[in-house]
């Protein structure tokens, strides 16, 4: 008798039921352990895929910094520089915004600088008024000519638009983080604040330090 080269279940089971003890039909179709080259394809998708994988964390993970990853020891720590209050989270922001817009000048220590020629605004009287109208026009507009900072003379130029291409919250918060820091002890300064001399000196062309003198201190 030939074998059935194919069959089904239930002729092997049939089969190897038998009550003669004779099993047919084989094990020709079982399945069979073997090894088979992993596809070369395959092996440099893998490959593409990790390095594409590498470069994808490091120019997203800030270069795996020490700044960045492993600053932290313990969860309290991390809870103890979260800001605890809203004007905590003002001035966090502020900074934020300061340092890009008005740093580069000024530079992060509020200090100023003599490349670019930046008057301080640390302990500086402009910064330092009862309103913050001063400082709102001049981080709006700009401001040139000769100006006195704590008893030095500048005579450089601030380009106008720095704080115009801000929106009025973030410059509030930048102008509220300049007159708390660095030892400055000022009010802090709202968006509607911002609109308000917005709306009023829109196009406003550079400030000199005699026309903000015109207005009063506690503006
Ligand atoms: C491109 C450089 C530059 C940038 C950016 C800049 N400033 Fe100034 N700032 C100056 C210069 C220069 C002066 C002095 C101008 C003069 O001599 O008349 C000045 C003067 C000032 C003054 C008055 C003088 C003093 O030191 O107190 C204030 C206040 C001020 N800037 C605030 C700001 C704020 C706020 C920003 C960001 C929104 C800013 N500046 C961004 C260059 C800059």
């Amino acid at each position: 008798m030939s074998h059935n080269p194919k069959p089904s279940r239930r002729d092997r089971q049939g089969a190897s039921n038998r009550s003669d003890g004779v099993v047919r039909g084989g094990d020709v179709n079982e399945p069979v352990v073997e090894l088979k080259a992993v596809p070369l394809w395959l092996v440099v998708l893998l490959g593409v895929l990790f390095y594409w994988a590498q470069l994808h964390l490091d120019h997203n993970a800030a270069g795996f910094q020490a700044r960045v990853y492993g600053s932290f020891d313990s969860f309290a720590q991390v809870d103890s520089l979260q800001p605890k209050s809203d004007t905590e989270a003002l001035l966090a922001r502020g900074k934020v915004v300061y340092e890009q817009a008005c740093g580069v000048c000024h530079q992060p220590t509020g200090l100023g600088s003599q490349s670019p020629l930046a008057p301080p605004l640390a302990g500086s009287e402009w910064v330092n008024t009862p309103g913050p109208g001063r400082m709102i026009r001049i981080a709006l507009y700009g401001l040139q000519g000769e100006i006195s900072v704590k008893g030095e003379m500048y005579n450089a130029a601030m380009p106008g638009g720095v704080g115009e291409s801000l929106s009025d919250a973030d410059l509030a918060a930048a102008i509220s983080y300049i007159r708390q820091a660095w030892g400055n002890k000022a009010s802090l300064v709202s968006p509607q604040q911002i609109k308000a001399v917005k709306e009023k000196m829109a196009g406003h062309p550079q400030w000199t330090a005699e026309d903000l003198l015109q207005f009063p201190a506690d503006e």
